[in-house]
């Protein structure tokens, strides 16, 4: 059976939330006052949008959102790419059962990609039996209905799927900003990296249809949104599996045409297929930004055949000629893994010499996170930590230096900014993004904010600049 898009559920799921709503009124009601709740996010931009699915519902279930965990609903939505991720959660769970001491009716809920993992279920079940709710990455569009089956209940629920076909729009959202929005193009990944745990907690590739994305954004567009970002584990296999297939190159196209956007971001675009289609549509877009998330992993050709990223050193580094020759403002930016198992100094100094070579914008690096079910957890470390640590330092300081010599090379020049924010530390200036993604703070009002202004680019102070609008 394909996927395929459930118009049915998601009215059902609409009428979960009105029962949640009259709960919800009338546990206020007896309280005296009214229900708060909150999202807390871990993890990447998928979360952070299926964290603004959960907070639209909660919302007109009748909560007020408050930026504090301490609330009658507080809800971790979790990820679990690397370890340290989920002792945060742990860690983080343990401070819940103090505020749920004080408020009994408080209800504590998680989601997400830990939960998708058998070993962690066994635990919370063990150990944090204060815990009232357990939903994974599959069944996340029945939030309302297991939100309401946890108001009139006592027990701890638990629904976790394995896999799921259906893909359920047009439920309400909650965007954390009125001008730019992330949007699922696709959901779940097919490339098994030997390293990666996300195939097993997301299953496999589904795509949106291109009529249901291009909707969405058309809405989002009336509704204020200027830049949209176009999430997926890898775009680059957007639409193959429809029954009316479509390259991820036409649906930017199409994307493109709709008037009012200004800006598209996409991630993650995978080395092994980007093709040349893509390379010229963000080549003669106007508003796809020069901006390619290109994640390496690793520059060694061996360490990158036991990751099963099925591209060597020499064709990463050809990719990135062939963009730069293609689209010679883009900007590189990249992930690395530090600490593969079986890696060893030479391999590092493979990663650091395309570091230099592909003279990336910025990079995230990581260190090897030992993740059981993957392939990966079975293999043998030839380095002790320290020299981990070390190779790890090494890498970063490659990145540091490449980075801060790329991001200050627009200084004294003037680019398209979009305002986002009030600046953090001073209220008299705002804070936007080059279209490269850089962080610029230059003086002006909160009015602003949404809009794309010119900004001189007078200083470079690292990795952002101060600039004035002109
Ligand atoms: N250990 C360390 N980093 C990892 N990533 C994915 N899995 C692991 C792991 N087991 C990193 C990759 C990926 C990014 C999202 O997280 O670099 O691109
Ligand atoms: Fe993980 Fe590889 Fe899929 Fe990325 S492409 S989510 S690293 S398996």
């Amino acid at each position: 059976m394909s996927n395929y898009n459930d118009v049915s559920e998601t009215e059902k799921q609409e009428q979960y939330i009105e029962k949640c709503r009259a709960e919800v009124e009338r546990i206020s009601g007896e309280l005296g006052r009214k229900l708060t709740c909150h999202v807390t996010t871990f993890g990447c931009q998928m979360n952070a949008r299926d964290s603004e699915k959960l907070e639209g519902i909660l919302e007109k279930a009748g909560y007020v959102i408050v930026d504090d965990e301490n609330s009658d609903f507080t809800i971790f939505n979790t990820c679990t790419v690397r370890d340290n991720a989920n002792q945060k959660v742990y860690g983080r769970l343990g401070l819940l059962s103090n505020y749920k001491k004080k408020n009994p009716g408080m209800k504590i809920a998680l989601c997400g990609c830990m939960m998708q993992e058998e070993v962690v279920i066994e635990k919370i079940k063990k150990s944090y039996r204060y815990v009232d709710l357990m939903f994974g990455t599959h069944n996340i569009y029945k939030f309302p209905e297991l939100l309401y089956n946890c108001l009139t209940s006592d027990s701890m629920i638990i629904d976790i799927w394995k896999e799921s076909e259906k893909i359920v729009e047009e439920l309400p959202v909650r965007r954390k900003y009125s001008f730019k929005s992330g949007i699922n193009i696709m959901f779940g990944c097919n490339n098994f990296c030997s390293y990666c745990i996300v195939p097993y907690v997301r299953g496999r590739e589904r795509s949106r249809e291109p009529q249901d994305i291009i909707k969405e954004i058309k809405n989002l567009v009336n509704d204020g949104v200027v830049e949209v970002m176009l999430l997926g584990q890898n775009v680059n296999s957007y639409g193959k599996n429809l029954e009316n297939p479509i390259s991820f190159a036409e649906l930017l196209t199409e994307i493109e045409k709709i008037e009012g956007l200004k800006r598209i971001r996409f991630m993650t675009p995978h080395p092994k297929d980007l093709s040349d289609d893509l390379i010229r549509v963000v080549k003669n877009s106007t508003k796809i930004c020069h901006h390619i998330h290109l994640p390496m992993q690793s520059g060694s050709s061996e360490i990158l055949y036991r990751m099963n990223r099925r591209y060597t050193k020499e064709q990463y580094l050809a990719l990135v000629e062939k963009i730069r020759r293609e689209i010679p403002d883009v900007s590189l930016t990249t992930d690395i893994i530090v600490g593969f198992p079986g890696e060893t100094d030479k391999d590092v100094d493979d990663t650091i010499d395309v570091i230099k070579k592909a003279d990336f914008d910025n990079a995230f690096t990581f260190i090897y996170s030992k993740r059981t079910g993957t392939p990966a957890a079975g293999w043998e470390q030839v380095l002790t930590e320290e020299e981990i640590k070390a190779n790890f330092d090494r890498v970063l300081k490659t990145v540091q230096e490449t980075s801060r010599k790329n991001v200050s090379k627009y200084e004294g020049s003037i680019m398209e900014v979009l305002v986002e924010e009030e600046n953090e530390n001073d209220p008299s200036m705002m804070t936007g993004r080059l279209a490269n993604n850089t962080v610029v703070h230059f003086p002006a009002g909160k009015d602003l904010i949404g809009k794309l202004v010119n900004v001189s680019l007078d200083k470079c102070y690292g990795f952002y600049y101060i600039g004035h609008i002109v």
